[in-house]
């Protein structure tokens, strides 16, 4: 059984050969070499790599292929889930407070654009210059899953009846959601240029910002507060096919974090060069503003919060959240050591504990061609 626990997997051995060329073909879509030798697991690199990346085999980072195959086992779709109970409850005239009514509606804001941005940062930056097949096997259905995200947020509006233009909008329109996502694109936007190659320290290490910025900080630290805001309703039965499509997320969301953190401690690993004291605390900083956007974001949410939320206790998940990625990546934490404020979200994070629910629901899924939720 697989621990997608947050310790990082990546081989810490690895064999290391210094590659002094530049990478001969990064795409793969160059012109075929038909004198080459066949690709050995010691020129495989995560970056910068001047080995075929057309050919998966042999598997040089295993940690990356299982990551693919457990994906490929949490396969689910959202219109799997009933929305009968949250459609009643949301149509009600006293079923939830406006705060709660305000809070749902930017969390769903928020999640509606934030799953394209990574989707689009996948596919057009991180696929581009990540010059392994295996990540890239993982990156191809890590870019489905976010597509079967977004998929839900449209699935939402439609069920609920919501105004799909002002929800998709708000990541322009809501100054506390814009912030977040501009500075997350600040992280990115050079990558896509296609003049950027990496193969010098800078534009390596730019591309490490870009997988702190969308792995570390958009996916493993804003994703989760919005996670807890939504579980925590749904904990008090309160929009629980939200909730339900949420802990599918998350259970997703959870294994994009631990791919991003051992892609970027391997290629710490094979480019021990790049990992400078001023680079990290660099990152560090990076992760102190993410966790203040966050702080914002939340007051902004929640500006009086409601039963067991408010932005206080988001601010200190967040700083609890921030420290355990530092961690994950090798970097002293950036605030003081602090409880978890909602011990419960482990719970829901934990999947050996959701196992029964998720195995549950597989079995309706094969047998589900006519499933009726009426
Ligand atoms: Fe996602
Ligand atoms: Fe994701």
């Amino acid at each position: 059984m697989l621990d997608w626990s947050d310790t990082s997997s990546a081989s810490k051995a690895a064999a290391f050969i210094p590659l002094p060329q530049a990478p001969a073909d990064a795409t793969g879509l160059g012109t075929i070499d038909r004198a080459g030798g066949r690709v050995s697991v010691d020129e495989k690199r995560m970056i910068n790599c001047r080995a075929d990346v057309n050919q998966l085999l042999p598997l040089k980072y295993k940690w990356a292929w299982e990551k693919y195959l457990a994906g490929c086992n949490n396969h689910w779709m959202p219109t799997e889930v009933s929305m009968q109970a949250d459609i009643a409850l949301w149509k009600s005239r006293d079923g939830l407070t406006e705060d709660e009514r305000r809070a749902i509606k930017r969390n769903l804001g928020f999640f509606a654009a934030s799953e394209s941005l990574v989707a689009n940062n996948i596919v057009l930056a991180i696929y581009r210059h990540l010059t392994n097949p295996e990540c890239r096997q993982y990156l191809l259905r890590q870019a489905f899953e976010e597509a079967v995200h977004t998929h839900t947020f449209q699935y939402i509006v439609e069920s609920l009846g919501l105004d799909e233009g002002e929800l998709f909008n708000m990541y322009r329109e809501v100054p506390s959601i814009t912030e977040k996502a501009a500075w997350a694109l600040r992280h990115t936007q050079h990558l896509d240029d296609p003049d950027f190659k990496t193969g010098t320290p800078e534009n390596d290490q730019s591309f490490m910002r870009d997988l702190v910025a969308f792995y570390v900080i958009f996916e493993g630290m804003w994703f989760y507060t919005g996670f807890a805001q939504i579980l925590s309703l749904g904990r008090r039965n309160k929009m629980v096919g939200i909730a339900e499509q949420y802990q599918y997320i998350l259970r997703d969301e959870s294994i994009h974090l631990n791919f991003g953190i051992d892609v970027i401690n391997q290629i710490k690993i094979e480019n021990p060069h790049l990992w400078t004291k001023a680079f990290q605390e660099e990152i560090r900083d990076m992760i102190r503003t993410a966790a203040k956007l966050e702080a914002a974001y939340g007051r902004d949410t929640m500006p009086r919060g409601f039963l067991g939320l408010n932005a206080a206790l988001c601010e200190t998940y967040m700083h609890f959240i921030a420290n355990r990625r530092c961690a994950q990546i090798g970097l002293a934490p950036v605030f003081n050591e602090t409880e978890n404020p909602f011990p419960w979200m482990s719970e829901a994070m934990d999947l050996k504990k959701e196992k029964n629910f998720f195995e549950t629901r597989v079995i309706e899924y094969q047998n589900g061609g006519a499933l009726n939720w009426e």
